[in-house]
């Protein structure tokens, strides 16, 4: 039954429905600032749904990064377009017949070389699978304005499950109000050919703006531009705006967005900007931002926020820094055989490998150098020094720790009692 606003809407809609095939269409403007949408992030360059791609994105000036949404056999949700890893990797099946440790073992990046060999490069053979979870984090952190447009694929295939796990996910990590329900601010934007897997999101978190892709609408409603309450953006085919210029007037007119795909010609791409879209997905970002740029149509830079430079592959530095240095005996008597214990906490966001310790006393080295073979980011290790022999020491003295290759330290003054046989 439709309420009075949507009985409305279909009245306007049946009166509009003829006219749009014939009309004149006059230039429209978009809502707001256009997007530059990375699809599967810098796909020409790059192998689809990799952090290569998503870097490219990044540096090519992208508002936001597509990812599709695939859930693995355990039930973590993946960027990965299609149902089955065949086309992308060297794997047979499908994807939710995988653990996500199983999908890491597989190369997402050989495929790209030996399909573009204009295009190949070495070291996108053995790129992994990357988490939406880890694009996220990844991005954001870069970004903290980056933006997200994240499809529900196939949803129907996963029986319901997906929609709850994103917006689990999506909630864990603060994103499902960062744009209360706006498209124009919001940090996440859900698409799907699936108007029930909307609906679902929609209904989970209200407050998540959605967008419904399709290439032909059966819809009588959705053909005239008037899209069902729950989603906040029309996502046509480059292909069927170009053939009903007039849609995006249509749907405009209801207050709605207009996002299109996939386009990466210069050409193609400004006449969709002529006709008023308000995003345009590109496996060719920079082709993009290139033709918004040239009309100033689009998200001011200074908004957009992606930084000149970043640290590649979401190789994050680690921060090692010296939280205890500690000594046993913890009371030194002249003749006890002293060792320090340090313990090296990082607070980075990446591992720590082969991390060199340095124990002095008094500015004098204590035995060799001491090694840690790992430190994970958001963790600490201990490390222990060789034996320092308090024999005829006694009086004050001063231990000190140094990760080499590093400015952490950490120093302690200790006494050795003259109370025992020197
Ligand atoms: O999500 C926009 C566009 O990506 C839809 O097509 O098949 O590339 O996901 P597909
Ligand atoms: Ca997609």
């Amino acid at each position: 039954m439709l309420d009075t606003k949507h009985a409305g809407l279909l009245a306007a809609a049946l009166v509009l429905l003829p006219c749009l095939a014939f009309a004149q269409v006059s230039l429209e403007a978009p809502l707001g600032p256009v997007l530059a949408i990375g699809h599967r992030g810098a796909s020409y360059v790059a192998p689809e749904h990799t952090l290569f791609a998503y870097d490219q994105a990044m540096a090519f000036d992208a508002d936001m990064i597509e990812c599709d949404l695939q859930l693995t056999k355990d039930g973590v949700l993946v960027c990965m377009h299609d149902t089955t890893v065949d086309r992308t990797s060297e794997g047979t099946g499908r994807a939710d017949t995988y653990t996500l440790d199983e999908l890491r073992h597989l190369d997402f990046g050989a495929w790209f070389n030996q399909a573009n060999p204009a295009r190949a490069r070495p070291e996108y053979a053995g790129a992994r699978i990357v988490t939406f979870e880890e694009q996220l984090a990844c991005y954001l952190r870069h970004n903290p304005r980056m933006r997200f447009h994240v499809e529900t694929k196939a949803p129907a295939e996963y029986g319901g499950r997906m929609e709850p796990a994103l917006v689990d996910l999506l909630t864990r990590l603060g994103l499902v109000a960062t744009g209360h329900q706006d498209i124009q601010t919001s940090t996440i934007v859900v698409q799907s050919f699936d108007l029930a897997s909307l609906q679902a999101v929609k209904a989970l978190a209200p407050t998540l703006p959605t967008a419904y892709l399709f290439s032909a609408p059966a819809d009588p409603l959705i053909a005239a531009g008037v899209l069902p309450s729950y989603v906040d953006a029309a996502a046509p085919t480059s292909v069927f705006l170009r053939a009903n210029p007039g849609y995006v007037g249509a749907v405009h007119r209801t207050g709605k967005e207009v996002h299109t795909w996939t386009v990466d010609d210069p050409a193609e791409i400004d006449a969709l900007l002529d006709i008023g879209v308000d995003g345009i997905f590109s496996n060719r970002p920079d082709v993009l931002r290139a033709r918004i740029d040239a009309r100033g149509t689009g998200v001011d830079a200074a908004v957009r926020g992606n930084p000149a430079a970043f640290p590649a592959l979401c190789q994050f530095p680690p921060d090692l820094s010296v939280a205890d240095l500690a000594l046993s005996p913890e009371r030194v008597a002249g003749g006890d055989v002293v060792t320090f214990t340090a313990t090296i906490a990082n607070t980075g966001a990446g591992d720590a490998a082969d991390v060199r310790v340095r124990f002095l006393v008094d500015g004098a080295p204590v035995g060799d150098d001491r090694m840690i073979a790992r430190v994970a980011a958001g963790a600490t290790a201990t490390v222990t020094s060789a034996s320092w022999l308090a024999k005829r020491q006694t009086g004050l003295h001063s231990v000190e720790v140094r990760v080499l290759e590093t400015d952490a330290a950490a120093t302690r003054p200790f006494v050795v009692q003259g109370n025992k046989l020197q």
